[in-house]
């Protein structure tokens, strides 16, 4: 039998050439992520399933990769990284000082319909900020992902960041229209469906939460708000949802990043667990998906038993960025990262070679030793294709004399240099 030499559909294998990409992105991710001053963390990709049951008709929840354990026990591979976070806020209990930031790189899983910058599993930043109630938490944030958005080379004119609050839907629907508040939640997880549903469905759900299919249309007038002050004639001025907003968008300018900010009344997110900020970053060429998303949770941590604690962060994956920066021709060539490649010109010489070898290596250097009996034509191609710097060959007389022959593959100047100064 011949096994399928593909990776499981929607996953990725990444040989060196994908993995220098990978490596290089994650880099940006975690030099931006210490510029914040935030602390990475981790956690096992298998958590317990009852973290990620919520039934409030999530995508997320219906994508989950769960099954049952040799010993019985309902595990799941994480579709998301925010539920392991809030299990470890709590695990820690009073021993943690807040407030923390945090960030994290782990691979996610969940089993969607594929389309492009959407797989079964993805790498996804997360920074979060996890005692901080007021807005200048979200503020910071926005201000990571603008530093690493600018770090790769793109601009407020790429990218735009979609940024909203639950608390203005909730303030048409729960104080205005009079939807219970115990509904809100399950109104938001639905409208984020809006575009991908036929408005009958939308009606059909809304009545199964027993709620009229007309308030449709109070939704869809809220969510095409695009101006804060029209949404404070809306509400009215002193609106807590008007108010943050605002503050929001003013320490944008203070950062130095308002031109990326847009205000959009659509984004509503389609988590639970969302309870007023929301953003969303992407593409103005709007021929992509989502580039990250995030907002603010100040009431995860006690669905899960816990006392709660303001939080707010953001997941950023790894596909879509990558996608964009292709089409923007961005994608920077990455060779490997070899410094010398060393060749024995004779078998009696590789004990030389050895030595030479393990000299440049311990001055910190990256050496390719070339291990089998081969013609100096096939280790200048080898050292080529490695994208090394230097070939350094150990020849018979050069060797007496205490020399190596160094050819500098940049310039293709060759001269014998002394053992001693090859470092
Ligand atoms: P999310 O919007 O579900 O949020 O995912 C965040 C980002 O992860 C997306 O914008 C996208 O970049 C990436 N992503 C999600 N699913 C896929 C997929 N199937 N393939 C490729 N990329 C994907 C969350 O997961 C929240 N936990 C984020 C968060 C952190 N909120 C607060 N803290």
């Amino acid at each position: 039998m011949s096994i399928d030499l593909n990776p499981v559909r929607g996953t990725r294998d990444f040989p060196p050439e994908q993995m220098r990409l990978r490596t290089w992105l994650f880099g940006h991710f975690r030099a931006t992520a210490a510029q914040f001053g935030f602390e990475e963390y981790d956690a096992p990709v298998l958590e317990s399933e009852a973290l990620y049951i919520r039934k409030a008709g999530e995508e997320i929840t219906g994508q989950l990769y769960g099954f049952e354990d040799k010993g019985g026990r309902r595990v799941a591979l994480r579709p998301e990284m925010t539920p392991s976070l809030a299990r470890i806020i709590l695990q820690k209990g009073g021993g943690l000082a807040l407030p923390v930031r945090w960030y994290s790189i782990p691979q996610c899983w969940r089993y969607e319909r594929m389309t492009r910058g959407r797989k079964r599993e993805h790498f996804q930043w997360n920074m979060d900020i996890v005692g901080v109630p007021g807005v200048g938490a979200e503020a910071e944030l926005l201000g990571a992902i603008t530093t690493f958005l600018g770090r790769l080379g793109l601009t407020s004119a790429d990218v735009g960041i979609k940024v909203s609050s639950r608390k203005v839907l909730q303030a048409v629907l729960t104080e205005t229209l009079g939807v219970p508040a115990d509904k809100f939640t399950a109104v938001c997880v639905l409208v984020d469906k809006l575009e991908k549903l036929p408005r009958e469905a939308i009606e059909t759900e809304l009545a199964e939460l027993g709620l009229q299919g007309s308030l449709v249309d109070s939704i869809i007038e809220t969510l095409s708000l695009r101006s804060l002050v029209d949404l404070a004639a809306l509400l009215s001025d002193e609106h807590e949802a008007v108010t943050e907003l605002r503050e929001l968008f003013a320490l944008a300018e203070a950062y130095g990043y308002a031109d990326w900010l847009v205000f959009d009344a659509s984004v509503v997110r389609g988590l639970a667990y969302y309870t007023g900020t929301v953003f969303e970053a992407f593409d103005r060429g709007a021929t992509l998906r989502a580039i990250c998303g995030g907002g603010r949770y100040d009431r995860l941590l006690s669905t899960f038993g816990g006392a709660d604690a303001p939080a707010c962060g953001f997941g950023f994956g790894d596909v879509v960025i990558l996608e964009l920066l292709k089409d923007k021709g961005l994608l920077p060539t990455l060779s490997s990262a070899v410094d010398d490649v060393v060749f024995a010109w004779s078998e009696d010489l590789r004990p030389a070679a050895i030595q030479v070898a393990t000299r440049l290596r311990a001055a910190g250097r990256s050496v390719d030793l070339i291990l089998e009996r081969k013609k100096p034509k096939w280790a200048f191609k080898h050292a080529d294709r490695a994208g090394a710097h230097r070939m350094i060959m150990v020849a018979p007389t050069e060797w007496e004399a205490g020399m190596v022959s160094v050819k500098d593959l940049a310039t293709g100047e060759q001269s014998n240099v002394a053992v001693e100064e090859l470092t």
